[in-house]
């Protein structure tokens, strides 16, 4: 990797800013002073210092976020606000993506990383991740609901959707559920319901796969993985 691509990379400023502290020999490659920006280094055996402060070099970022409402699941767009401006600019040299999308009106866990084959893993229809959404619906939520939900509804367009499970906190004028469905159609948790005649008021999604939104994070703000998160992402792409 070219050395000023590692340092922009890493904090150090844009490229110009870079060729900026080469110019000052302040940096240095396994102790030895480097003025020429264009040298490859070896993020991960280089011993690579910026005034003297050892430099860590990070591939990949992972970030769990309770997205709030009123913002949208991309990276960049014209008028909204998108989940990537809620992150500090210096996440922003990582190039993250949200992985999947929730609607703008839906709140909770939200993935954003730069590993793509990862977010491949946990998006694919093949590998069936689970996703549980807690939801508030109007209208009383029955055991027939239930049993449509696990058999498969059809939705709008046509398309039959694999089975859900369904699972009655409160039946009610407005029941609560838990809806926990393997694949992420546009607007799918608000179509099935539809099919059986009934309004999604409010949807937060509380988990996908092993990964469960960190109820201490509040709304619009995130954090790194654990290691124990991070396991089971590397876990699903082996
Ligand atoms: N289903 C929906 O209808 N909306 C979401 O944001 C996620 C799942």
């Amino acid at each position: 990797m070219r050395l000023d691509k590692l340092l922009a990379n890493t904090g150090h400023g844009s490229r110009k800013d870079v060729k900026s502290l080469l110019k000052k020999k302040l940096v240095t490659v396994n102790d030895t002073v480097v003025k020429d920006n264009s040298v490859h280094v070896d993020p991960y055996k280089d011993i690579i210092k910026v005034g003297g402060n050892a430099v860590h070099y990070q591939k990949y970022v992972y970030l769990m976020m309770n997205k709030p409402k009123g913002v949208i699941s991309a990276t960049v767009d014209g008028k909204e606000k998108t989940v990537i401006d809620l992150l500090t600019t210096d996440m922003h040299r990582f190039r993250p993506f949200p992985v999947g999308r929730l609607d703008k009106d839906t709140e909770g866990l939200l993935l954003i990383t730069n590993d793509g084959e990862l977010a491949h893993q946990l998006t694919s229809p093949k590998k069936d991740i689970e996703k549980t959404y807690y939801a508030r619906i109007q209208g009383n939520v029955t055991d027939e609901d239930k049993e449509k939900f696990a058999a498969g509804v059809l939705l709008d367009d046509g398309y039959k959707a694999k089975p859900a499970k369904l699972n009655i906190r409160r039946r009610d004028a407005i029941s609560e559920v838990e809806v926990t469905v393997t694949e992420g159609k546009y607007h799918q948790v608000k179509r099935m319901f539809e099919t059986v005649g009934k309004k999604v008021t409010y949807l937060r999604r509380i988990s996908m796969g092993e990964l469960v939104l960190d109820e201490t994070l509040k709304l619009g703000t995130y954090r790194e993985l654990t290691e124990n998160e991070l396991d089971y992402c590397i876990s699903l792409k082996k």
